[in-house]
């Protein structure tokens, strides 16, 4: 098996200020520290160009090392990653965006987000106001939000005018969160879902073996390629090189997805989430 993707890294989207961003990137969730690095290196040398850390995740300064040794010119891989929810008060959220750069050892991130909401603990639009200023100092190419519901995004919107360039949400055949994708793109934000293929449980479905069959591919595959074909940008995680290959097969699936597939997939809707929603994540929870 040919351990590297000449797939990769895909199509990208152009977020705003001009901002090109793969759509097809790698995520680092549950990825523990001690595996980090030779995870994340795995990932770059198969092709991925999109990182996708977050401070909560305890394992940035990892990324920020397998980055630094994979050689790769620094325009050439686009490295999110998001203020942890402890992180409220605006010298807090300042603070800990200086910490994250820091521990990738980069001056400038591609994408910051804020990770939650948590909309009935915390001031997000205060979060918001204060991110904003490291895209004006340069310091984050783009700023977005992750988890932000329809009325998140028009409060941090109606208050500073500056439209985030990424939601990042949980989208899945399981849950197609068509209203979130629908005022997403009315508000020119771009969707990029997380755990993509359900954290794996997606893939014993029959119906996504079915359309894998048919299709001639695995069902990780089909299920990425149709993430791909709704419109969608993507972060998907392996810690298996084999099957970080396997999931970067899905570029050549996209153009096979057909109505049959398409219709199938998305008739698997239950509105049923594998992680946290946005109202589970408040201040001093878990
Ligand atoms: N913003 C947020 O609130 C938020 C929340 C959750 C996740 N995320 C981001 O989204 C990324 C992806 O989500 P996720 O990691 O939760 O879930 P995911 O990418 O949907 O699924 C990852 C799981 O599926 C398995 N897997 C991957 N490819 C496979 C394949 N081809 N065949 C069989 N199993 C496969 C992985 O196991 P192996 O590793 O053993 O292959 C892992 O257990 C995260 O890593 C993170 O960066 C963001």
């Amino acid at each position: 098996m040919d351990h590297t993707s000449s797939l990769l890294p895909g199509p990208s989207v152009t977020l705003r200020g001009a901002v090109e961003m793969p759509r097809f990137g790698f995520g680092t969730y549950k990825v523990e520290p001690g595996v980090t690095e030779r995870v994340v290196s795995e990932a770059l040398e198969v092709g991925y160009r999109l990182i996708d850390t977050a401070t909560m995740y305890g394992n940035e300064a990892e990324v920020g090392r397998a980055l630094a040794s994979s050689g790769l010119p620094r325009e050439e891989v686009f490295v999110t990653t998001k203020l942890n929810n402890p992180d409220v008060e605006p010298q807090q959220v300042r603070d800990a965006f200086a910490r994250s750069l820091d521990s990738l050892g980069l001056e400038q991130v591609d994408l910051y987000l804020i990770h939650w909401p948590m909309a009935n603990t915390t001031d997000y639009v205060s979060r918001w106001r204060t991110v904003c200023e490291f895209l004006h100092d340069g310091r984050a190419r783009a700023i977005g939000v992750s988890n932000f519901q329809p009325q998140h995004l028009r409060a941090i919107i109606d208050a500073t005018t500056e439209v985030p360039a990424v939601n990042q949400v949980e989208v899945t055949p399981y849950l197609t969160q068509d209203e979130v994708r629908q005022v997403d793109a009315e508000l020119g934000v771009v969707t990029q879902a997380w755990s993509p293929l359900a954290r794996g449980t997606v893939l014993d479905d029959f119906v996504v073996g079915q359309v894998a069959e048919r299709l001639d591919c695995t069902p990780a595959q089909a299920v990425l390629a149709w993430h791909l074909a709704r419109g969608e940008s993507l972060v998907v995680k392996s810690s298996s090189r084999e099957r970080m290959v396997e999931n970067a097969g899905a570029l050549a699936v996209v153009d096979r997805m057909d109505d049959e597939a398409m219709e199938a997939l998305t008739g698997l809707n239950r509105d049923e989430r594998s992680g946290s929603g946005p109202d589970d994540v408040e201040f001093g929870g878990r």
